[in-house]
């Protein structure tokens, strides 16, 4: 599957706003920044990944983006990610795997503290044998688990391969707080 193609259909998904504060997480060779920060007029994109060298490629291919300062690229695992007071509009993953195969409570609490209280997080994720009812069933399990809910799954076919995003909320404790 061609990265352009499956990447294009993420961000079409995530629809960003001109003034949207959005964070990517595992953001690769920074492919969605740049297709995000064409939408931006005002808003703002943080995007980490764990790898240094992943984000010195993203640095890289989205220089001009972070000059203007649409872009904040950082090394960072999400486990171990504080934003300060930011607080975002949407929270997207492409391919990140600890959302389909791992135990990712850590990464979610963390997703939960730094949405706005309408914000959402987008998973989009395919696998080469996968299907959209196996990798959808294991995303939804993972985010029940953490007492996410999950608000819609839209899927698309990109170059004989299918795509699945995954859209939750977090859930709300009574004091309006993720919990
Ligand atoms: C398969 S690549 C996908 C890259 C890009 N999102 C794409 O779709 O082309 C997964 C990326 O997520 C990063 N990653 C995985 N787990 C992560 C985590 N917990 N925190 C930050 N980055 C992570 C990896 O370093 C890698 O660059």
């Amino acid at each position: 599957m061609r990265a352009a193609s499956r990447i294009e259909w993420a961000v079409e998904m995530i629809a960003p706003q001109p003034t949207d504060w959005l964070l990517e997480v595992g953001c690769g060779h920074g492919v969605a920044v740049t297709g995000v920060c064409e939408k931006l007029v005002d808003g703002r994109i943080v995007a980490i990944d764990r790898s240094a060298t992943m984000i010195a490629a993203a640095k890289q291919r989205n220089a001009d983006h972070i000059t203007a300062g649409r872009a904040v690229l950082e090394t960072v695992e999400l486990a171990q990610a504080d934003f300060g007071d930011a607080r975002f509009d949407a929270v997207f993953a492409i391919r990140v795997g600890v959302f389909a195969r791992g135990v990712p409570a850590r990464e979610l609490a963390v997703v939960a503290r730094f949405l706005k209280p309408d914000g959402r997080f987008l998973i989009f994720h395919d696998e080469p044998s996968g299907n959209v009812e196996d990798i959808t069933g294991r995303i939804e399990a993972r985010l029940t688990d953490s007492r996410w809910s999950v608000e819609s799954v839209r899927a698309c076919r990109v170059d004989r391969s299918d795509v699945v995003c995954v859209i939750a909320r977090p859930g709300r404790s009574e004091n309006g707080r993720p919990g």
